[in-house]
């Protein structure tokens, strides 16, 4: 069978490297917010072209807090809303609820999987404050689209990366060329300033050994809040200006981190070699494939293709030793956690759930496997 994700493939050019990078923090004895972290932190927002970085426990951590820190400068209050995509995964919705906030669903255009800019303005109300533009499988949401209706009704954008690293590098093409460049684009009103949440959980294009995360921003005084607020809200130590969590970037993590992050864009770079060939020989009249607009700096977090027997297809490319996985079989409104949506109707976003299949895509990948695979899916 060949895996759909070999985690331990993925991580085993970097063993020798992973194992210096323990013994020198054995070694060092600062396991908490040392140097590994703050190196991290410096190279991820020189990466990541912003001014700050700030490391975190996970992803979901990473979202609540833009959105726990907005609410500590005055910029959000508890109740206010937040315009998120109906498809995306879970956790984009629970940092919302985490933060006291309401999300608003909004169904994504069926081509992209990325939210729909032209339905929500219908879903606008006195009390919308935010647009979470979740960058699904690693493409990136319509960010010029989603900034002019922010800059129209002063929304804030928060950005859901957790799949995107390294997306917005590299985009000659993009009208924003990175996500926090938005500040500039936009009317230079730090009052509308943004933040980047990013994953490290293993399976992402970059992927600690363990759970990790980090938010990116431009803006200080948004930066500011949330040192103190992933530290129990606390700057300087037992002074605490904030309700804070400990949610912090492992130091061990991060010196992982630090010896992969090096490798995302040449990782990122095989994953698109992949879709292309996915793109152009794949050749079944019963499988759609994903869009990618080229302008478009896609990392192929997932490659997702759609198909009507979706079940079906996964049990014959099984059969013949292709594992696959389904990302993500429940959208958010049908899950029992949320009982009390789940009646409400998304059309677009249950037929996303009811065909999706995705492909395997990792830098592991050989050539070889995928020609199988592909030849595979064709004859299908
Ligand atoms: C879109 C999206 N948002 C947020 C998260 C949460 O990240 P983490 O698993 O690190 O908490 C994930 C991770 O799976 C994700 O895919």
């Amino acid at each position: 069978m060949i895996s759909f994700l070999d985690l331990k493939k993925i991580n085993k050019p970097y063993e020798a490297a992973f194992q210096q990078k323990l013994k020198a923090v054995l070694e060092n004895g600062w396991y908490i917010l040392g140097k590994e972290v703050e190196t991290f932190e410096t190279a991820f927002a020189k990466y990541c072209k912003t001014d700050y970085c700030i490391g975190v426990g996970n992803g979901l951590d990473a979202l609540t807090l833009i959105f726990k820190a907005y609410i500590a400068l005055g910029k959000l209050q508890k109740g206010d809303e937040v315009i998120v995509p109906a498809n995306t995964y879970i956790a984009s919705i629970l940092a919302v609820l985490q933060a006291d906030l309401v999300p608003v669903l909004v169904e994504p255009r069926l081509e992209t999987y990325n939210i729909n800019p032209d339905l929500i303005e219908e879903k606008i109300t006195p009390k919308t404050k935010v647009i979470l533009a979740v960058h699904l499988y690693g493409q990136l949401a319509e960010m010029d689209q989603l900034s002019q209706i922010a800059n129209q009704n002063n929304f804030l954008i928060v950005e859901d990366a957790a799949q995107s690293h390294g997306a917005l590098q590299n985009a000659n093409n993009l009208k924003f060329k990175i996500s926090n460049d938005l500040d500039v684009a936009l009317s230079g009103d730090k009052g509308l300033s943004r933040a980047a949440a990013y994953s490290f959980y293993p399976g992402k294009n970059l992927g600690a050994l363990g759970d990790g995360g980090a938010i990116t921003t431009n803006d200080s005084e948004l930066a500011k809040v949330l040192i103190s607020l992933r530290n129990y809200g606390s700057e300087k130590k037992y002074y605490n200006e904030y309700i804070g969590v400990n949610s912090r970037l492992d130091e061990i993590q991060a010196a992982f981190l630090n010896v992969k992050l090096p490798n995302l864009d040449a990782d990122n770079d095989k994953r698109r070699a992949i879709a292309k060939r996915y793109l152009s020989e794949i050749k079944n009249d019963k499988i759609v494939l994903p869009f990618w607009d080229f302008s478009n700096n896609h990392v192929f977090h997932l490659f997702v293709v759609r198909t009507q027997n979706r079940d079906d297809l996964q049990s014959y490319l099984s059969d013949n030793g292709i594992q696959t996985m389904i990302h993500y079989p429940v959208p958010p409104h049908k899950q029992k956690a949320f009982s009390k949506w789940n009646t409400l109707s998304f059309p677009v976003t249950e037929k996303i759930h009811n065909e999706v299949l995705s492909l395997l895509i990792s830098p592991v990948l050989t050539e070889e496997e995928v020609s199988f695979i592909v030849e595979v899916i064709n004859k299908y």
